[in-house]
């Protein structure tokens, strides 16, 4: 296998396209730009979205940008859509791409791994500690809710971590007979606290309206909501993260090096993967059957 001695290469975080490089704010970084930053949350590139990359034209922008700079290689990290960008762009210009999954979602094909999900994990693990707390000492029923649009892997986890009672996610449908079993057996048995965990994007509309309805059918509970909301995306990268992290980081480089291009590093059964962008599009039910049995189970005790 030829081993490439590239120069240059350029990396940037993404929820979307690539605007660093379209505004031509390149920033050299060397050992001690990033030394000492592997216990922070957030990214030192602020870079994001970016809608202009959308375009032929920003594209072309870009190409000129990275040309100008002398870039010989790129690691996107990002999610679906920073991928489905990098694929784009690969098309059109002669300057080769790489991307490392990250988001909290956990739910991109072709990888185990999404680099933030297990932080994010251990966050609403704790905050949901912490509620309970409230729910045991003033006899509430919590909703609380935790981030995915689309996908229910984080509330699906913290919930079975945290006990939850009820676990209600997008993708599981019809789960308002557990919701009102729960409710009313609860009443039954006298029982005055408990954590049902929504995921944002769950088919009954999210914790507030889920409680609502609840609220309004059954006005003898002391129901509460709490929507936890961005400190999941934030905080000190657990040592899942940071090793991943550093594994995927370090592969994306040789990967680069060794002539590689329009593929995804991922953690498959715990080995580094090279997955086409073309396979890793947002995951619809990449949720382990096992975790959706316990699920149900949960839901039905
Ligand atoms: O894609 C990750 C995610 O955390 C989703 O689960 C959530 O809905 C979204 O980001 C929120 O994004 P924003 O920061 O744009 O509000």
């Amino acid at each position: 296998m030829e081993i490439r001695k590239l120069k240059k290469i350029a990396v940037f975080t993404s929820g979307g396209d690539a605007p660093g490089m379209i505004d031509d704010d390149f920033r050299s970084l060397d050992y001690h730009d990033v030394s000492g930053i592997i216990q922070n949350g957030g990214t030192i590139l602020k870079t994001a979205r970016c809608k202009e990359f959308r375009t032929e034209e920003g594209r072309k922008k870009a190409y000129a940008n990275l040309k100008k700079h002398g870039i010989e290689g790129v690691v996107v990290i990002g999610g679906d859509g920073s991928f489905r960008g990098a694929t784009k762009f690969i098309s059109e210009f002669d300057i080769p791409f790489v991307g490392i999954p990250g988001t909290i979602d956990n739910d991109i094909s072709g990888t185990d791994y999404t680099l933030g999900y297990d932080t994010a994990l251990n966050t609403v693990m704790s905050a949901v500690d912490k509620i309970k707390d409230t729910a045991s000492s003033h006899g509430r029923i919590f909703f609380v809710e935790a981030m995915g649009r689309e996908a229910g892997l984080l509330a699906l986890k913290a919930g079975i971590a945290c006990g939850a009672e009820v676990i209600l996610i997008p993708e599981v449908l019809h789960q308002e007979d557990d919701l009102n079993r729960f409710i009313e057996k609860g009443m039954h048995d006298k029982r005055t606290s408990g954590i049902v965990m929504v995921a944002e994007g769950d088919e009954m509309g999210g914790a507030l309206k889920i409680a609502e309805k609840v609220k309004a059918e059954y006005p003898e509970i002391e129901a509460r909501v709490s929507i936890l909301g961005h400190i999941q995306r934030g905080g000190n990268p657990t040592a899942q993260d940071r090793v991943a992290a550093t594994r995927m980081g370090m592969a994306a480089v040789h990967c680069l090096m060794e002539g590689k291009n329009d593929v995804m590093v991922g953690l498959l059964n715990d080995e580094i993967v090279f997955v086409p962008f073309k396979d890793t599009g947002k995951a619809h039910l990449p949720i382990k059957e096992e975790y959706i049995k316990i699920q149900k189970e949960l839901n039905t005790l």
